[in-house]
């Protein structure tokens, strides 16, 4: 697995760091007014997601709920972006309660973009995106997420729970892949 790597770009310490951080700036965030009343429900974006959030959730000391949620951005073997389908329910009954989507990787949005109206159709107290990767696209405006773990270069990226055809999510570390491996 480790020979189809090109280049690690973070290795499991700095991630570990970063998640740490990041989880405490979003549980300082649910500490204020805003959180103090109703439900915390995090919803993770199927498959790419679990590692983080398995990470993520436990610097978080507040009383959570998870609702996963299952889209199809990539069809098997392919990089680039496709149609979006939904493969699950949205979490039911997300009306009055403080909503946080987390997702693995940023690219051109749309798959922020279609659960973010779909929950928001729901009414719910609040509703704020975390994603662990934000891929700088040139010549692209930026994408808004109000939780970045890292800014990362165009490429196309596997580990930590990322994939390509399904395998590398369990690398530790995240890192581009080599062309002949994809
Ligand atoms: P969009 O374009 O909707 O993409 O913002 C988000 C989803 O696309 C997948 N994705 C990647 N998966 N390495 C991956 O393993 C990548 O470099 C990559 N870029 C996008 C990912 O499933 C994410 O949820």
């Amino acid at each position: 697995m480790q020979r189809d790597i090109k280049k690690i770009l973070y290795d499991r310490n700095v991630i570990a760091q970063r998640v740490s951080a990041l989880g405490a700036q979003i549980a300082h965030d649910l500490e204020s007014d805003q959180f103090n009343a109703g439900e915390i429900v995090l919803v993770p974006i199927l498959t790419g997601s679990i590692v983080f959030l398995a990470d993520l959730i436990r610097h978080l000391p507040q009383k959570i709920r998870i609702g996963v949620v299952s889209v199809r951005s990539y069809h098997g073997k392919s990089t680039t972006s496709k149609d979006l389908a939904l493969r699950s329910e949205i979490p039911a009954s997300l009306a009055g309660k403080h909503v946080i989507i987390v997702d693995d990787i940023l690219d051109t949005g749309k798959t922020l973009a279609l659960i973010t109206s779909i929950i928001t159709e729901q009414n719910p107290a609040s509703l704020k995106t975390c994603v662990l990767l934000r891929k700088r696209i040139p010549d692209t405006p930026e994408l808004h997420a109000d939780y970045i773990g890292f800014d990362i270069p165009d490429e196309f990226v596997v580990g930590y729970g990322l994939d390509y055809d399904d395998y590398y999510r369990n690398l530790p570390d995240i890192g581009i892949l080599k062309p002949d491996a994809l």
